[in-house]
């Protein structure tokens, strides 16, 4: 009874409270609204409001750069892996070990230099034939001069012969003792010079490898979230600290986990857009830095100790050396031979030199192009190359897609869709933010069509598992693709080094992408699908190593994969 009396009290005061509840409301909206339109440097209050880590550089200057990654709630996120993913997950990870130095962080002095270090050509009593193995001798000296005693220097290694155009890699074998051998295929006959790289320093790659266990969100994204004329913006990643309510984006096929903080009035469904945040800065200690130096111990060459270069006599008749026991024996994916690329497996490649022979060649296909720029590539270049091929002005963003080209005379269809998170491209509406696999599954597939992966670049900054898991998804999209149309040619594209600086090499340097070459390979080993090394096309080119191949390793590319939707009929 008294109850009821107090309730019909307090209605007569309904209207009154809902209007002051109103107000409050729509002056808290207003002054959200004009906070984010100034500039992000001058607000930190809307920031404070946000209370969140990674936004911008200039507030975290002040402070260590704090890991907000923590494997307590990000291991857990997402589908747990079957036994045998993680059996599998197991295998890739220890294939990828790299060495762990034997104790503490040293000085500069005491790292790897390589103009202190050399390498030797092992000579053989019967010189060198084609089809035979040469073997190199590197002993790596720290800045004194001092020969090393632990190994896990990344070191990149090519033979080449410029009047003929011809350039393979050598296999890195690491003796753990400060000296590695590199073992070189030798497809071709005449002069052959070997070029031995330092990458980074092991102390470096011991810098790269913290990184990535410890801040794995030092590249950072951020979603608009709009309604009506109000918006916001948040911090999203694979993986946030909750210490604020979230949005679980977690696609919910693959299990992969994406998240933004939840905004403050708007909810989780009004996420407009994905977009780069940004890159957190002072990652590492002033000892740190002087292991990431230009011209001195990033991407710098090892000089020889003796002659750099060798003669390769033709195929000798007498049956080669018998391998030693134990001895590896090292076969690369393919090599330049005459500025071409051949693969050393798989159908004989043919050379698509004019647009007529690429336009008969695509002629009646479905061209799908999926993943980060470096599939991009992929469509920039036959769009442009192929005459008939217009492209439809679909009002995409700029360099962000998605892409149309259609030839209707010869009905080619080409079509470009970049990769879901972490996609770090400018802004990607969230209605054109897919997953591969997921694309995947809603084709037919087919004889006429033809798919194109290329999925590295924005995994870089993260752990492996991450990589494992996305690859996973877009193998099992794939196997059912093939599954249900085994017709379809589909050509799945590794990683590539690139040119790195100081800065560049803490996001993206080629040791995190050596990785990721290493476990795409073994993933999709075997399987029906035209593996594109641009690893090794890269690194055997003399061109200087990019992002973005230059067009003549991209024009290889495409040999490639045109041999296999067009193989030489006989
Ligand atoms: C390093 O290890 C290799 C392979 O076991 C060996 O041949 C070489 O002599 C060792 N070098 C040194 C300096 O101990
Ligand atoms: C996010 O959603 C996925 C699937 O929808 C669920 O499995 C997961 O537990 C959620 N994560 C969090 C942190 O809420
Ligand atoms: C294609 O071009 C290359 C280099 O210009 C040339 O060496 C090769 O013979 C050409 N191949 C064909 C099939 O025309």
């Amino acid at each position: 009874m008294v109850g009821e009396t107090m309730c019909r009290d307090l209605s007569k005061f309904t209207p009154i409270f809902l209007l002051l509840v109103l107000s409050g409301l729509l002056f808290l909206l207003r002054n959200i609204q004009s906070l984010e339109k100034l500039n992000s440097k001058t607000v930190s209050a809307f920031y404070h409001l946000q209370n969140t880590s990674p936004m911008d550089s200039t507030m975290r200057a002040a402070h260590p750069v704090r890991s907000d990654w923590d494997q307590s709630y990000c291991g857990s996120l997402g589908l747990r892996p079957s036994p045998e993913e993680a059996a599998e997950e197991r295998y890739l990870l220890e294939s990828i070990a790299w060495p762990q130095p034997p104790g503490p962080p040293i000085p500069l002095l005491k790292s790897s230099d390589p103009a202190h270090s050399f390498f030797t050509i092992r000579r053989t009593g019967r010189g060198w034939h084609v089809g035979d193995q040469l073997e190199v001798w590197v002993q790596m000296r720290d800045f004194e001069g001092q020969p090393k005693h632990h190994g896990g220097d990344f070191l990149l290694a090519r033979l080449h012969s410029p009047e003929l155009g011809g350039g393979v890699v050598g296999h890195v074998v690491d003796h753990q003792n400060g000296s590695y051998s590199v073992l070189f295929w030798l497809p071709w006959k005449g002069q052959a010079y070997v070029t031995i790289t330092m990458v980074h320093s092991s102390e470096a790659v011991q810098v790269l490898k913290r990184l990535r266990e410890e801040h794995p969100d030092r590249i950072y994204f951020k979603s608009l979230f709009r309604s009506g004329p109000f918006s916001e913006t948040t911090i999203c990643n694979l993986c946030l600290p909750p210490h604020q309510p979230l949005c679980n984006y977690t696609n919910p096929h693959t299990g992969e986990p994406w998240f933004c903080y939840k905004p403050k009035l708007l909810s989780c469904d009004m996420r407009v857009n994905h977009a780069k945040g940004g890159y957190q800065k002072n990652l590492l200690t002033s000892k740190e830095e002087l292991l990431f130096q230009s011209n001195v111990n990033i991407k710098v060459s090892v000089p020889a100790s003796g002659p750099d270069h060798i003669t390769v006599l033709p195929k000798s008749k007498a049956k080669p050396e018998k391998a030693k026991s134990g001895a590896v024996k090292f076969v690369p994916s393919g090599f330049y031979y005459n500025h071409m690329w051949q693969t050393t497996s798989g159908v004989p490649l043919r050379q698509f030199n004019t647009t007529r022979a690429v336009t008969r060649c695509l002629g009646g296909k479905f061209v799908h192009i999926f993943g980060d720029s470096t599939a991009r590539q992929w469509f920039e270049y036959l769009s442009s190359y192929v005459p008939g091929l217009k492209e439809f002005n679909v009002n995409s963003p700029k360099k962000v897609g998605p892409f149309l080209s259609v030839d209707s005379v010869h009905n080619i269809m080409l079509k470009y869709r970049c990769h879901g998170p972490p996609i770090r491209f400018s802004t990607v509406a969230t209605s054109q933010l897919r997953y591969v696999a997921d694309e995947l599954e809603a084709l037919a597939g087919g004889r006429d069509t033809v798919i194109m992966v290329s999925v590295w670049s924005h995994f870089s900054t993260f752990p492996v598992e991450v990589y494992i898991r996305r690859l996973r998804a877009i193998r099992g999209a794939i196997l059912r693709l093939l599954q249900r149309a085994p017709d379809t040619v589909v050509v799945v594209r590794t990683g590539n080094p690139q040119a790195l600086d100081p800065v560049i090499s803490l996001y993206n340097s080629d040791w995190f992408s050596m990785q990721l070459h290493g476990v795409l390979r073994a993933m999709f080993w075997g399987l029906n699908v035209v593996l594109v090394d641009a690893w090794e096309m890269t690194v055997a080119h003399h061109l200087p190593h990019d992002l973005h191949p230059p067009p003549a390793i991209i024009k290889n590319m495409i040999d490639v994969i045109l041999s296999h939707v067009c193989p030489e009929k006989n």
